[in-house]
């Protein structure tokens, strides 16, 4: 199994760069092309369906899957998650104040560059911005409360189609350094997320089959019951940096707002479908 991940390491190195899209290009043109990319690759999935993860290229897989969503492991953490989101502060306010359009659903609009601070904000970091600008203490990054809160928001969003807008040059600036985390190669294996979730999509390492990069984020937080619990997006990235023995980046610092801010772009119009469940 590790000698699995030496050969895709290998491969990768050899063969793949030419792939890289060009440092050049508008970000509009790395939708096309990483769309485009993922059509050809799996000719026989329809658009809509690389929300589902790599249940959209695993037909056996799929099964069991669906058979889960029917009772969702995840259900119990959507009820906490609306406690907490109503549950009054000591100020007597609830999260709702921070986040007016919630019921609407808003998570299809994360992340963003706000234009205001200069940064990317994610759900997560907004939802503890909140509480500290509410006087509480913040929730630990990962899992938790605060993958709860997220589960519940993600939840009241379902259906409306993921749409990471770039509005300045500043904002692209981000995406770049999001684009260009997803690139490189890092860790003992040298081994970039494209290598797997891009150029190896489809091909098996160890038990798992692995995703296209193409519908990753519709679904988070998810419950993996390798987790036994509910994780964050970051939570995931900080585990497939350590599958290339990479060391991880701190959840919701710069590195990996900027990952998911381009991460997320890369799926924009399919449908927002999380929380999710995973093996
Ligand atoms: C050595 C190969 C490898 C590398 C490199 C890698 N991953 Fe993964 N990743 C996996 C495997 C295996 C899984 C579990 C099966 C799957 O869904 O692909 C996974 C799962 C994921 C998932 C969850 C998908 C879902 O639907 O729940 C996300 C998101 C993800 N990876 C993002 C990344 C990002 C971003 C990077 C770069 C920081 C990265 N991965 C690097 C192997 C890798």
């Amino acid at each position: 199994m590790k000698a699995k991940l030496i050969a895709i390491a290998a491969a990768a190195m050899v063969g793949m760069t030419m792939a890289v899209p060009a440092a050049l290009a508008s970000p509009e043109d790395d939708l096309k092309a990483f769309r485009e990319y993922f059509k050809k690759r799996f000719p026989n999935v329809p658009f809509e369906d690389f929300a589902n993860g790599v249940y959209a290229i695993d037909p056996a897989a799929r099964e069991q899957w669906e058979a889960i969503e029917e009772f969702p492991p995840y259900e119990i953490n959507i009820e906490k998650g609306k406690e907490l989101f109503h549950k009054p502060f000591k100020n007597g306010k609830t999260m709702a104040s921070c986040f007016p359009g919630y019921k609407k659903g808003i998570k299809q609009n994360y992340p963003y560059f706000d234009t205001k601070s200069g940064k990317v904000k994610t759900l997560e970091l907004e939802i503890n911005e909140c509480r500290e600008k509410n006087g509480e203490k913040p929730l630990p990054w990962g899992k938790g409360p605060i993958a709860d809160i997220s589960a519940y928001l993600t939840y009241l969003s379902r259906g409306h189609k993921t749409d990471v807008k770039i509005p300045n040059k500043a904002a692209e600036a981000e995406y770049e350094k999001g684009k260009h985390f997803f690139y490189a190669k890092r860790g003992q294996l040298n081994l970039a997320c494209a290598d797997c979730h891009v150029y190896y999509a489809g091909h098996h390492i160890r038990a798992d089959l692995l995703s296209p990069a193409l519908g990753h984020t519709t679904h988070f937080p998810v419950y993996r019951s390798k987790w036994g619990g509910l994780g964050t997006l970051h939570r995931r990235y900080a585990g497939c940096n350590k599958q290339v023995r990479a060391k991880p980046f701190p959840k919701q610092g710069e590195e990996y707002r900027a990952l998911e801010y381009f991460h997320t772009y890369m799926s924009n119009g399919l449908p927002i479908n999380g929380p999710g469940a995973r093996k």
